[in-house]
């Protein structure tokens, strides 16, 4: 059975389309998992991963002009539906028809992660509405958690269940305590991703970081959450493993 599951933050900028690729592919070690940017309106799955230039996004799915079938690519593991960078594209886009047309991957893959844009726009409706659960992605900051809180009550009007809650950046001496974001966002913790320069690195690498920068600690903790969420049990590589690895042995 496939899971649809939405990320969104109420905030722009928190880290949900680095956190939909970095999980998708490290869930994508035990789980057959399609990642889909539903943030049409300002996408940016594509540049993250340094593809440009294909036959079809998901905005000619959504025109009528392609099937969605047409629009999978696959990065490593993980099987990508990008949206178009292109003004063109992007202007002419009927997000409403996303539900039926993300329904389609029913049964053809087990997860299914879509990013979302920020705010609370009828383009986030739309990527709540076409999920059966929702992730929220917020920073360790008031401001941050008060917007997520407002996509809380947008899943509570949608009656979308809601997974968790993974904060993103922390390791700051001002964050607010796991206790204090739980208590204002009614909801558990489910990761913690800690603020790391790979991150903005292996973007401007175009190499997601958990491939780019393997043993660095968001890396590590995307591919403990990963493991958490799938119920295996993680196990940080050992020094010897991480040395093989380094010469191909
Ligand atoms: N754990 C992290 N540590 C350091 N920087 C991070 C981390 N996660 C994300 N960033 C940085 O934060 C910025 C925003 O990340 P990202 O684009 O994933 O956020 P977003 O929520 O998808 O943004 P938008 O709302 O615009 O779609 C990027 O510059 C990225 O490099
Ligand atoms: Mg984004």
């Amino acid at each position: 059975m496939t899971k649809f599951v939405c990320l969104a933050s109420g905030k722009g900028g928190t880290g949900k389309t680095t956190t939909t690729l970095n999980l998708g592919l490290a869930l994508s070690e035990y789980r057959d998992v399609t990642v889909i940017d539903g943030n049409l309106s300002t996408p940016n799955i594509a540049l993250h991963l340094g593809i440009q230039n294909l036959p079809s996004y998901l905005n000619h799915v959504l025109q009528g002009k392609k099937k969605i079938v047409q629009s999978i690519y696959t990065h490593k593991k993980l099987k990508v539906i990008p949206s178009s960078i292109f003004i063109k594209d992007i202007r002419k886009t009927p997000y409403k028809k996303l539900k039926t047309e993300i329904r389609k991957l029913k049964d053809l893959t087990d997860i299914v992660l879509i990013d979302s844009s920020a705010g609370l726009s009828d383009e986030v409706v739309a990527c709540m509405k076409a999920s059966d659960e929702l992730l929220i992605v917020t920073n360790p900051d008031l401001p941050s958690v008060t917007d997520s809180l407002k996509s809380v009550k947008l899943a509570e009007e949608l009656k979308l269940p809601i997974t968790g809650v993974i904060v993103n950046k922390t390791a700051n001496k001002h964050d607010l305590s796991k206790n204090d974001i739980e208590k204002i966002l009614e909801n558990k913790i489910i990761g913690e991703i800690p603020e790391d320069s790979n991150v903005p690195s292996s973007i401007k690498l175009a190499n997601p970081v958990i491939h780019s920068f393997p043993y660095s600690e968001s890396a590590k903790a995307y591919k403990r959450l990963a493991a958490e969420l799938t119920g295996t049990e993680y196990e940080e590589e050992s020094i010897v493993t991480k040395i093989l690895n380094f010469f191909g042995l």
